[in-house]
C-alpha cells in the first residue's frame, strides 16, 4: 500500500511515522508513506497556499491550483483508490472505515487548514472526506496521522500476532474484554479464576460475556447498529 499526504506542514505528520508499529511497517515495505508539501505547487514568489474568502468573512480559504498540481502530478505517475480530505465535515471515521481503506492501493490524503478548501477541490477531486471526531483541530494533519495509524495496523503482516486485530474493540462492533498479566495477585486483587483453568471454550466464552457487557454498560449506541 502507499499513502501520499499532501500538507503545509510536513513536519508537524512526521514523528508519528518515525516510531513504532508504523515505522517498522514502513521499514519492512508494507506500507510507502510519502510527504507533498503543498508550498512545492505554488507558482507566486510568496507561494501563497491560501487567500481570502469571496463574498466575505473571516478566515482564508486554501486555494484550488496548488492542490490540483500536486495531486495532478501525483495521479500521473498511478492510479489512486481514493482521494481523501481530512475535515471536520466529513463522515465519522470509524473501525470499519478503517478497514476498507487497509484494503486499497494506493490514496491520496488532503489536510485542510484555516477555514478548509476552495469548495471546488471537494466537487472535482476529492471522492471521501473523513473527520475523526466531532471537535474542531488546527488541521488536518493530526486526523490523517490518527487515520494512517488505524489503517497501517490492520494491513497483513504489521502486527506480529495476526490474529490481534481481529479481537480489537469494535471488528465487532463490541469493545473488547477486560485483559491481564502477571502476578495473578497484586495488593490482594485477583485475575478471575476462570482464565487459568485451561478451559478455552469456556474462557472464549467469558471473553464473548464480557465484551458484550462491557458495550452494553458503556457503548450501548454499538450494540443498535
Ligand atoms: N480538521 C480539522 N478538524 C478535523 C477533524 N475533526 N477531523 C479531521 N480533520 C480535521
Amino acid at each position: 500500500m502507499r499513502i501520499d499526504i499532501i500538507t503545509v506542514l510536513p513536519e508537524l505528520l512526521k514523528s508519528p511515522f518515525e516510531a513504532s508499529i508504523l515505522k517498522r511497517a514502513i521499514e519492512a515495505n508494507l506500507v510507502e508513506v510519502h510527504f507533498h508539501n503543498l508550498r512545492d505547487y505554488t507558482s507566486d514568489r510568496y507561494k501563497s497556499i491560501d487567500d481570502t474568502q469571496f463574498g466575505g468573512g473571516a478566515g482564508m480559504v486554501m486555494m484550488i491550483e496548488p492542490i490540483d498540481k500536486c495531486i495532478s502530478a501525483l495521479k500521473e505517475q498511478r492510479h489512486y483508490d481514493e482521494v481523501i480530505y481530512m475535515t471536520p465535515d466529513g463522515e465519522t471515521l470509524k473501525q470499519g472505515i478503517a478497514n476498507q481503506l487497509s484494503l486499497k492501493e494506493n490514496i491520496i490524503i488532503l489536510c485542510g487548514h484555516y477555514k478548509g478548501v476552495d469548495q471546488r477541490v471537494r466537487d472535482h477531486f476529492i471522492t471521501r472526506e473523513i473527520s475523526i471526531g466531532d471537535y474542531v483541530l488546527s488541521g488536518g494533519e493530526l486526523g490523517a496521522a490518527v487515520l494512517c495509524d488505524a489503517i497501517i495496523r490492520l494491513i497483513p503482516g504489521v502486527l506480529g500476532n495476526e490474529t490481534s486485530a481481529l479481537t480489537d474493540s469494535f471488528q465487532d462492533n463490541l469493545l473488547a474484554p477486560p485483559i491481564y498479566t502477571k502476578p495473578r495477585e497484586y495488593k490482594g486483587w485477583k485475575v478471575p479464576e476462570l482464565l487459568f483453568s485451561g478451559n478455552f471454550p469456556k474462557i472464549e466464552k467469558w471473553r464473548e460475556e464480557q465484551a458484550y457487557l462491557r458495550t452494553k454498560e458503556r457503548r450501548p449506541d454499538l450494540l443498535e447498529d
